[in-house]
Parts: structure tokens; sequence; C-alpha cells
């Protein structure tokens, strides 16, 4: 039996900055979502996530937030939120927002009172540490964004504080009872707005381990280093994620929360969505994805070098997570976000860029859980390539330049590589159209350089149209078994993804071959019906002949 709203829908991510731009400036906004909500409903979109709307210096598009009580004023204003959230409501829609609670922006009046006042109350709503012994750093932990999570006071005190990203943007101390309540008021004030739900971003790093300590390399040298046991998963992070969420569930027990737990594994999935625990409903990881790192060219640095996926690994990720949550929540579904490279670059065949894109999505949407679409997607859209390497905003890139460089890669072969492996490639304007920036906007977008040729309005009027897919996949998804059905994954050759979805009544049987190679597949029930097919899959009894990159989805009779 469902319980909640949250347990049938199918999210749709939209990037704000990138999906529609009503206002002339080249950068999306709130108008422009609201304008495109017909377009999502049609496809069979029931929950839009928007990543963060809040008003931020842009350091890392939107994730640096300096009010969590203003919209930006690049994406809009209150009252287009109110209109967003009336429309997402006339349609029988639901609305989750990002929500920033680890870290803020260095803008924000928290930090600017803690730098002007160390003796203020905000110094405490920041981690702050003495310098070491030599006057260096404190330790040596690594941040996500490059070098090291401690900066020194730009004030001009002797101590450093804490920011596990970008140094613009400085972590919460959430051992403070003041900055859980604050956290609290942020999220009820949404909640009240008359949002549904929130994606907790990064609260998997909520709680840090003692500072004095060091992570130990071999040369003993404090170069630093990602240290993930001193800042994430750590068992405080389940005290504040409760506190935090069931205050919000007491007052409206209704709000869905999904928390980004990129590194989480399947057993701390289970920790972090055990029912009754008022934690998360459910958790986003990214230990699902597999590649294969065996071409790697070993004379320079592997962080953006493109790779396969590695299809037998992210079978075995796929049944790690999918048994482990079984009885305990619902997966989230996805092959793409805005933090990693669009699927279509990454794991599409541009020899078969249609029934790559409809094989894909027949293997992961049709599983035990909730899709989550990143924008664009349903278009089979490709990561927008990048001229200048500026374009990539990242501390990470000129490292992986300087080591390819080195090994004698051309700045062709280096832009090739980043184009198809960076996130920033992966954030690129939506195309609607095939009129000049393909109706994202009438002005250059804030994001530009090449794409491909495809747009919604020309998918739209194509039966056989990737849109057209995921819309008969989405439909398909409303319906027994795929609505109450357990996962059993269907042992199969290496490029085969089977696997069943068995309510207890009726079986449907999903077969995907996730290669150019043709590939026969034998059934584990006769008969039945074809509930979708594409890329030319055919069978008779039990056999299924499967052309390059074909998939069928066949219930029992
Ligand atoms: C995770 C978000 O998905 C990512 O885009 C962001 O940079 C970090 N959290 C920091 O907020």
């Amino acid at each position: 039996m469902r319980k909640h709203w949250y347990d049938q829908q199918t999210i749709y991510q939209i990037y704000p900055k990138s999906f529609n731009d009503s206002n002339h400036d080249g950068i999306g906004d709130i108008p422009g979502i609201t304008a495109k909500i017909p377009y999502l409903k049609q496809l069979g979109i029931t929950t839009i996530w928007l990543n963060p709307i809040y008003q931020s210096p842009q350091v890392d598009n939107g994730y640096d937030v300096s009010d969590y009580y203003q919209v930006d004023s690049s994406l809009g204003t209150m009252t287009d939120v109110e209109t967003l959230i009336k429309t997402v409501y006339e349609h029988g829609m639901y609305l989750i927002f990002d929500f920033v609670l680890n870290h803020t922006s260095d803008q924000h009046p928290w930090f600017k009172q803690a730098l002007a006042d160390p003796q203020s109350k905000y110094r405490d709503y920041y981690l702050w540490q003495d310098p070491a012994a030599d006057g260096g750093r404190p330790n040596n932990w690594g941040s996500f964004f490059g070098g090291s999570v401690w900066a020194k006071d730009p004030a001009g005190g002797s101590q450093y504080y804490f920011h596990l990203f970008d140094k613009r943007m400085p972590d919460l101390n959430w051992k403070n009872p003041a900055v859980q309540q604050a956290m609290r008021d942020v999220a009820e004030f949404w909640v009240e707005k008359g949002i549904d739900g929130l994606r907790l971003d990064a609260f998997i790093h909520l709680a840090k381990a003692d500072f004095r300590q060091t992570y130990p390399n071999r040369t003993g040298d404090s170069t630093p280093i990602i240290s993930d046991m001193f800042y994430a998963h750590l068992p405080k992070v389940h005290q504040y994620l409760h506190d935090f969420v069931a205050v919000i569930k007491a007052k409206h027990p209704d709000t869905y929360v999904v928390g980004e737990a990129s590194s989480a594994d399947p057993h701390l999935m289970v920790d972090y969505t055990t029912p009754g625990t008022d934690e998360c409903d459910q958790v986003i990881t990214f230990r699902t994805f597999a590649d294969d790192n065996t071409q790697d060219d070993p004379s320079f640095s592997d962080t953006f070098q493109p790779r396969p996926m590695d299809v037998t690994a992210y079978k075995q990720n796929t049944v790690g997570i999918q048994a482990a949550l079984a009885d305990t929540s619902l997966p989230t579904l996805y092959w793409n976000n805005h933090d990693m490279a669009r699927v279509a670059t990454r794991y599409g065949d541009p020899d078969y860029p249609q029934a790559s894109a409809k094989a894909l999505a027949t293997a992961l949407y049709l599983q035990r859980g909730i899709p989550i679409i990143y924008y664009g997607e349903e278009l089979g859209l490709t990561n927008i390539r990048y001229h200048d390497i500026a374009d990539f905003e990242d501390q990470t890139v000129p490292t992986f330049v300087a080591s390819a460089q080195a090994a004698g890669k051309s700045k062709v072969e280096i832009m090739r590589m980043l184009n198809q492996t960076h996130k920033m490639a992966g954030r690129g304007p939506m195309q609607w159209d095939n009129t000049v920036y393909h109706g994202f906007s009438d002005h250059l977008p804030w994001k530009h350089g090449d794409t491909d040729d495809m747009n919604a309005q020309a998918e739209i009027a194509d039966p056989d149209s990737i849109y057209h897919y995921y819309q008969q996949l989405l439909q398909l998804k409303q319906c027994a078994p795929f609505t109450n059905g357990q996962f059993i994954m269907l042992g199969s050759a290496e490029q085969l993804f089977t696997y069943l979805i068995d309510d207890g009544q009726k079986q449907a049987a999903i077969v995907c071959n996730l290669s150019a190679q043709a590939q026969t597949y034998l059934l584990p029930f006769v008969g039945g019906k074809v509930l979708l097919v594409q890329g030319g899959a055919t069978y008779r009894g039990r056999q299924v002949t499967l052309p390059a990159w074909s998939s069928l989805v066949v219930k029992s009779a």
C-alpha cells in the first residue's frame, strides 16, 4: 500500500538559470519556469525540483546563499515564486526546493558579522580553529573544490574558518543550537509558503570530527587531502537531521525530504531512510555509477578522462541498492544531474542517439523507485561544448589541464575531454525550438557554446522521438506492476540490462541492450503482452532478439 503522495512521483530537475529566460537577459528565471509547467505536465512529470533560487553572489550558482528569505534578483521576485507555486498546484503537481543547510555564502550577514566582530554571537555560527603549532593551517583536510578546507580569517585575525566547498562558502556550525533553529525557521518559511518538499544539499557533512586530527600520509607533509572520515556520515548527522526534519514534519507531515547523500553506500541509505526515524524519505547517492577506467591514459591526471560505463559494475551497484532498500524506502533513479555530464554524452552512443537514450531510460526508470529526470534529458540533450577553459569555472580544472599538457595533449584534446566529462558542460541552456538560442532566450545565454541539433518543438512533432518515448515510459510507470512491484535482477550477458518487476500478481520483464552489438535473450516466461518496444527488438515464445541499443518491456499473461 502506498502511504504518501511522493511514493508515486516522477521528479523533473530544473537548473533555473538554464531552463527558460522570460526577461531577455540570457539567464533563465522563475516566470520562465512557470510558463513551461504545461510542457512538464504533458510529459508526465508530477514533481519539480528547483536548484537553489535564493539570493546569492552566484559563486556556485546559488549554492552560496546570502539571504534565504529572498529570491535572487536574476531569477525573479517573491511574487514570481508565489505565482509558480500556485501554477504548479493548479496543475495538480508538486514543487520541491533545494535547501542549502551545510554552508552559507561569505556575503551572508551572519558571516559578515562573524568577521566584523569576533565577540558577536554570529562568530559561533561558523567553524573556527586556531593555527597549527607552526602557524599554518589547523590540519591537512582537503576541500571538495580543491585545496584546504581552511581559509584565514579575512578580517586579519589569526584563526582559520572551515569550508568544505569554495572558500566563499563557509560551513555552518551545526553544534550551535541557534544555527539549528535558524535553519528550521528558513525551512518552515518556505514550507508555509506552499512548497511540498526539500532536497537537502550536502546534509551528510553537517557533523565534523575533532579538528586536531590529521589524515596520515606517507610523506608526512601537509598537502590537503580529501578526508571523508572526518566530515562525512558522522553519527551526529543523524541527530541533526532528525531534529530538523521532525520539527518540520510535526507541523507539515506531508513534506517530502530527499537528501543528497552523494557518498552513501546501501547501508547508509537504509540508515538515512528508515521509516519512523524522521530523517529522509529518500536519498540520492552517486554510488550507483560505475565507469570502466581500464582504458585511462596513465600519463596524466584521470580526473576528466572520458570513460565508458562499466555495465557489470553498474548492475552490481543497482542490485546492492535495490536489495538493501527493498523493505525500507524507494531508491531514487537518475542518470544525470547538475553535478555531472549529461547521460547522452556520457553513456549514449553517438551512432545510435535515439535508441541509446531510450534503452538507457528503460533500463533505469521502470525499476522500483522514483525517477528524477534532468531537464533536457527527455530530448536526448547532449553536453554543451565550450571553447574556453574558463567556462568550466572550477579550481580543479587548471591542475588537470597542466597535467594533460605536460603529457603532450593538445588544447583541442583537452577541451574535448572537459566538454565530455565536466559538470558545467551538463548545465547548458534548454533547447525549446530551432530559433536563435533555441528559444531559451533572445539574448546570448549565460552559458553558450556548440550544441547538437535537437529541440522540444521538433520532438513533440515526431511520434518516434525520445520525448514521446519518455512520455510513454512515464505513463507505464503509473500502471501495475510498476506501481508496487519488487525489483528482481535477471542474469544476462554483460551488455544486457534485464530485470523483472513483480507485484505478486503480474510480472513485467524489462530487457535492454546497452551496446551496439546485437544480442539475444531468453525471457523467464512465455507469452504476455508487449508494453513498450524500441530499436527493433522482437520476441517469439521466450526468445528476444535485440538489435543495437534496443529494448523491450513485456508483461506476463
Ligand atoms: C552539492 C550540489 O549538488 C553542488 O552543486 C554544490 O556545489 C555543493 N553541494 C555545494 O553546495
